[in-house]
């Protein structure tokens, strides 16, 4: 079997759900469901045997220690962690918790067990670090793509955090030589994205009738991946990829946020126009207001993802314009979903990021 650390948050919920889709070998998946963290993205895997569910943290060793004696996994796929660069910001310290001292933690137990395990199993044993671009820093308009060897010059706490735990990963190759492989991955979008990011943001506002809160002039520049490109794009690491190795993951998707934006709303007229009695807006688009920027804000991430491509074979398999319509499509058609991610805590949290951004 697996273990996958954070398969209820974004990312590791639709890994899990495609795991399990596609295989029927199981996961026990770790989750200490933090904010971000919903049992509600894993619901229709209700009493399948093959997912084992448990809640705690990856810097609890002894949970980490007894979960690999018990089960014996043959590999581990690290996505646990805090992951929204505004809430970075404002408060730092629980990113250095988890992406740090969290994946340090998970490091040692994993060392520990893959130093007992026997000849074959030892060999095939694998621990996939699930990391992202904004490790590499900003980009100017014209500069190329981050490639796999683009030095790292994180800018904001979060990727400050993740570059820490990238360079303990690699540490753990070089001088204890765990099997480990990492993957730098652009942004995602798609089912269960909690609605503090971007694109489930606008989407969720919109339909509210609230602002959409563009930050700065509109006009930085993000990679987009449709979400199950970057699972298809994991197994393939996983099954393939060679270890000690960094893979970048990305969509060649680059694309400015009021563009995004601007789709979104386009998507939104089209699938659930306004009426003139339900608002005197004619479009979605009259509801976008540019805000304050976010501090230290990077102004472009842009991924080259050709070595994936060459020594793997893998590409996305969507493009952005059918990714965006089955994610809009997707959050029209589970509003409860959204309805119960909007908790008190959520609206906290949109209060704090929110309120004083002068228009
Ligand atoms: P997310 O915030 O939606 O989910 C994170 C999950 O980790 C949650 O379920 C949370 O409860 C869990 N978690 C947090 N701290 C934990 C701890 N100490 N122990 C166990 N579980 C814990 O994040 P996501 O968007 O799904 O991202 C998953 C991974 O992918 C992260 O490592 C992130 O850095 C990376 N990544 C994300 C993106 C993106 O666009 N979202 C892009 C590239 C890489
Ligand atoms: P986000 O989804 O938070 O991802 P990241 O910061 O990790 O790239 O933000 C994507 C882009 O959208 C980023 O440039 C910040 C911008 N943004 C807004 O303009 N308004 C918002 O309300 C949010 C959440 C993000």
């Amino acid at each position: 079997m697996i273990l996958v650390t954070g398969g209820a948050g974004f990312i590791g919920a639709n890994f899990v759900l495609d795991w399990l889709a596609q295989s029927d070998e199981p996961v026990i998946n770790l989750d200490v469901l933090s904010y971000a963290g919903n049992c509600e993205n894993l619901a229709s895997l209700s009493g399948d045997e093959r997912h084992i569910f448990v809640q705690g943290d990856i810097a609890d060793s002894a949970l980490v220690d007894s979960l690999l004696a018990q089960y014996q996994p043959r590999t581990i796929i690290n996505f646990a962690a805090e992951s929204h660069v505004d809430r970075s910001i404002h408060g730092p310290e629980d990113f250095i918790q988890t992406n740090i001292v969290g994946t340090f933690r998970l490091l040692e137990a994993v060392r520990a067990y893959w130093n007992n395990l026997q000849d074959e199993a030892k060999q095939n044993f694998r621990f996939l670090h699930v990391s992202t671009d904004e490790v590499y820093g900003s980009l100017a308009k014209d500069d190329p793509a981050f490639t796999e060897t683009h030095r790292y010059e994180p800018n904001s706490p979060y990727s400050a955090s993740k570059a820490a735990s990238d360079h303990l990963v690699r540490a753990y190759h070089h001088t204890y030589a765990l099997p480990v492989l990492t993957t730098n991955c652009s942004n995602n979008y798609g089912p269960f994205h909690f609605p503090e990011k971007l694109i489930p943001l606008m989407i969720v506002n919109a339909l509210a009738g609230k602002p959409l809160p563009v930050y700065g002039d509109g006009q930085q520049i993000r990679d987009w991946l449709y979400v199950k490109d970057h699972c298809s794009a994991i197994r393939r690491v996983l099954e393939a990829g060679k270890v000690g190795e960094v893979y970048n993951i990305g969509g060649w998707n680059e694309k400015p946020n009021i563009d995004i934006v601007h789709t979104v709303c386009g998507i939104l007229d089209e699938l659930r126009p306004l009426s003139n009695t339900q608002s005197p807006l004619s479009s979605y688009r009259n509801l976008i207001t540019y805000v304050t920027d976010r501090p230290g804000h990077d102004r472009r991430y842009a991924i080259d993802a050709s070595k994936i491509e060459r020594e793997l074979g893998w590409k996305p398999a969507e493009t952005f314009d059918t990714g965006i319509r089955k994610t809009v499509q997707w959050y029209l058609e589970n509003q409860d979903w959204v309805a119960n991610v909007q908790s008190g805590t959520y609206r906290e949290w949109v209060e704090k990021n929110y309120t004083g951004r002068a228009a």
